[in-house]
């Protein structure tokens, strides 16, 4: 069942930066500085696009003190969480931890998580219903390899991947949830996915959430798409009726950029001012 699409006018647009292994503690709060003071430039309006970043858990302490000092508008959150709350997990981040740093969102199941640390879709729901144990929203990545698009089963993969790590959250959980779509092909290798193709998944991802928690639910979750997004392709991107924002990653590391993508409205979908 495909939701009235009429509801998307009401889910706010959010452009999410991905900073991966880079910027530590100094080097982060100086881009975060220098990302509040060209959107602040640009006449930027958080209510109409939230923004938020996903600095190294390293430099979440100093994005912290930044975003409260200098009243920021920006959300911020952890790239990883641990499935577990406490105990004897070397290495591990718990949500608790992510939630005492005022972080908003955690990423679950990055690909580069699902494909350089192994994790499993039986983990990747346990850690989705760890970041709501502690108040956090988690921004659920999905997506396939280049052999699956090539084979012609990415939906089928994608939603796979969607029905395990939802798998017994509550509906109102559900209701807030985020889920960027990434294709794997797409991430870091300047190929983007068409408008249509983001588009095509999206709408796949909403009608399976309506399927498992209803039409009601499926309308309020956000959908993201992920990969080679920049300022020049993220307005045709953005302007389908099922995609409700970017997960971006490289183009995230340059304010001018990554604010470009933030005022995506004011762009025309060649990314030429309006
Ligand atoms: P990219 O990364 O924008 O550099 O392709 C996206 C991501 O990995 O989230």
């Amino acid at each position: 069942m495909t939701p009235p699409t009429d509801a998307a006018t009401d889910r706010t647009p959010l452009i999410a930066g991905n900073w991966k292994m880079n910027l530590d503690h100094v080097q982060g709060p100086a881009l975060l500085s220098e990302l509040a003071r060209t959107l602040s430039e640009i006449k930027h309006d958080p209510s109409r696009v939230e923004v938020t970043v996903f600095p190294a858990f390293t430099a979440l302490g100093a994005i912290q003190s930044l975003v409260q000092s200098g009243g920021l508008d920006v959300n911020y959150g952890g790239q990883d969480l641990s499935p577990f709350d406490s105990g004897a997990y070397t290495g591990d981040i718990s949500a608790q931890f992510l939630a005492s740093l005022g972080c908003t969102y955690v990423l679950v199941g990055h690909s580069e998580r699902r494909t350089i640390h192994y994790e499993t879709d039986d983990v990747l729901n346990a850690k989705v219903k760890a970041a709501y144990r502690h108040g956090l929203t988690p921004v659920l990545c999905v997506g396939e390899g280049l052999d699956i698009r090539q084979a012609g089963a990415h939906i089928e993969h994608t939603l796979t991947q969607l029905r395990a790590n939802v798998a017994g959250l509550t509906p109102e959980q559900a209701a807030g949830l985020v889920v960027a779509y990434e294709p794997v092909w797409a991430i870091g290798t300047g190929e983007v996915a068409g408008p249509e193709e983001a588009q095509e998944m999206c709408a796949a991802i909403r009608a399976e959430l309506s399927t498992i928690f209803g039409t009601t639910i499926a309308v309020k979750a956000r959908l993201l798409y992920g990969g080679s997004v920049k300022a020049s392709n993220a307005a045709a991107i953005l302007k389908e009726a099922d995609v409700d924002g970017a997960l971006v990653g490289g183009a995230s590391l340059d304010a001018t950029e990554f604010a470009g993508i933030a005022a995506f409205e004011g762009q025309t979908p060649s990314g030429g001012p309006v």
